[in-house]
């Protein structure tokens, strides 16, 4: 780790202390304080982590003030234009774009671990029809470790390495399977003949009764989906299967937990909980009542779709997610969509008001991406599942180079403690 020869000083109580300096590859230094407790009997602050470095990484990096976003050291924009999703997964598993003997072969391995055990189709009976999606992934994945046990042993590489593409490969299935249940159609089992994408837009929009032809261009939408939500460093789900990783809980059990997490309006859940904001604005004309509200300090409104703990920039997602909507709209012939209508104009209105571009409060990836999902006919409870479903292989990434980590070890935060002091227990006749 010793890669600078830097230290910062600090003084308490008029004794110094140094502290280590570590120099990345890309942003800023950090001040390693593993030891400052040890040597000073203080611990930091830091609500929200939003100044601390929880871990040493190498998959992705954000540079929030130019709006930039790498995988591996690839631009979301060209891996968005020149990959695809799958390819994309090798290269956050794996480190390096595959060869096209490895990508035959990863494509192979995912594709033929696409369906789930039969016996877990039990599992949905037990939800009402009128469950959220994400209630059930959060259920269903979990569970797999129920069925699994052959990859639930963290300690084995051969194993960790099963429990990836079988989450890479069963999550889609899982996602589908939750909203077929919700509209009281028959599962429709994957197809190995099909593309990631294609294979997940039929398992959710075919019937049994009609045959189902993929839209090449709504597949390629949707794969630009699943690849632009793929990573986000450090983020509060990410975050959350680290630690909950950390303990040494199996791999589908971690991931349960980050879809929980992603489940939050402030985190994935925006994008659905930014259609119901236009759809509840409906008419171009009530959006100045909306930007009050979003400016209004008393008002705990905020414009879902809007800022970002770490851009302070335009969010390249947002960008490409932009054209794709364009896309999307322009052939499906609904570009005079009056949601869409609304958030053309809520983004120029925004994006024109001081308020926002003061406090750098900019479209994210959340905003553009429900338009194109509700254009495609999903309601605006399967966004956060194909949120998460995108997201599994970040998770599973994060997780992997974590778990190889020789130094890891159980995370545990400490406090700033404002409770009561030592008192003794009052029986309650003298109280
Ligand atoms: C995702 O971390 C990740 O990487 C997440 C994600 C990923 O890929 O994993 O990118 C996915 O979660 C995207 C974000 C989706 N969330 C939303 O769209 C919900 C709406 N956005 C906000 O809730 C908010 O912007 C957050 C939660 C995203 C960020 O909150 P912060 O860190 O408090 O924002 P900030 O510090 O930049 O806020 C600065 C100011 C504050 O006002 P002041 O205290 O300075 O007066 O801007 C205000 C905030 O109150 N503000 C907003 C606002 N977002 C921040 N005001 C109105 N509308 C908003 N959307």
């Amino acid at each position: 780790m010793a890669d600078s020869t830097k230290t910062a000083k600090l003084t308490i109580d008029g004794k110094d202390y140094e502290l280590p300096i570590h120099s990345p590859t890309a942003g800023p230094d950090v001040i390693d304080i593993r030891k400052l407790y040890a040597q000073a009997g203080v611990f930091t602050y830091d609500p929200g982590f939003t100044s601390t470095a929880s871990c040493d990484s190498t998959i992705t990096y954000i540079d929030g003030g130019k709006g930039e976003l790498l995988h591996r050291g690839y631009p979301i924009d060209q891996l968005a234009e020149k990959s695809h999703y799958l390819e994309v997964c090798y290269l956050l598993l794996y480190g390096e774009l595959p060869s096209p003997a490895q990508l035959e072969d990863f494509e192979s391995r995912v594709t033929n671990h696409t369906m789930i055990h039969e016996q877990m189709m039990y599992l949905f009976r037990g939800y009402r029809r009128d469950a959220h999606p994400m209630a059930i992934m959060v259920g269903v994945v979990g569970a797999l470790s129920a069925f699994y046990h052959d990859s639930t042993d963290i300690s084995d590489p051969w194993q960790r390495e099963v429990a990836s593409i079988r989450m890479i490969a069963k999550l889609p299935t899982i996602a589908a399977m939750a909203y077929k249940y919700s509209i009281g159609q028959p599962f429709v089992y994957p197809r190995n003949d099909l593309d990631y994408a294609s294979n997940f837009l039929r398992m959710c929009f075919a019937v049994p009764a009609a045959d189902y032809e993929v839209n090449p261009i709504l597949s390629r939408a949707m794969d630009r989906i699943f690849t632009l939500h793929a990573d986000h460093e450090q983020n509060a789900s990410t975050s959350t299967v680290r630690l909950a990783s950390s303990s040494g809980a199996n791999p589908f059990a971690c991931i349960a937990a980050g879809i929980a997490c992603l489940w939050g309006p402030a985190h994935g859940g925006a994008n659905q909980a930014c259609l119901e904001m236009l759809q509840e604005i409906g008419t171009p004309d009530r959006i100045p009542e909306y930007i009050a509200r979003a400016k209004d300090k008393d008002d705990p409104f905020r414009l879902m779709g809007f800022g970002h703990r770490v851009y302070k920039n335009f969010d390249p997602r947002a960008k490409v997610m932009k054209q794709s909507a364009d896309e999307v709209l322009d052939l499906l012939g609904v570009e005079d969509n009056p949601t869409l209508q609304v958030a053309k104009e809520l983004e120029k209105a925004a994006l024109a008001d001081p308020y926002f571009t003061d406090k750098k409060l900019f479209p994210n990836v959340d905003f553009y991406s429900g338009i194109i999902l509700e254009a495609m006919g999903f309601p605006t409870s399967m966004f956060t599942p194909i949120f998460a479903l995108s997201r599994t292989v970040g998770w599973i990434s994060q997780w992997k180079e974590m778990i190889s980590d020789p130094q890891l070890k159980i995370g545990r935060p400490r406090q700033l403690y404002h409770g009561e002091t030592l008192r003794d227990y009052v029986d309650i006749e003298n109280r």
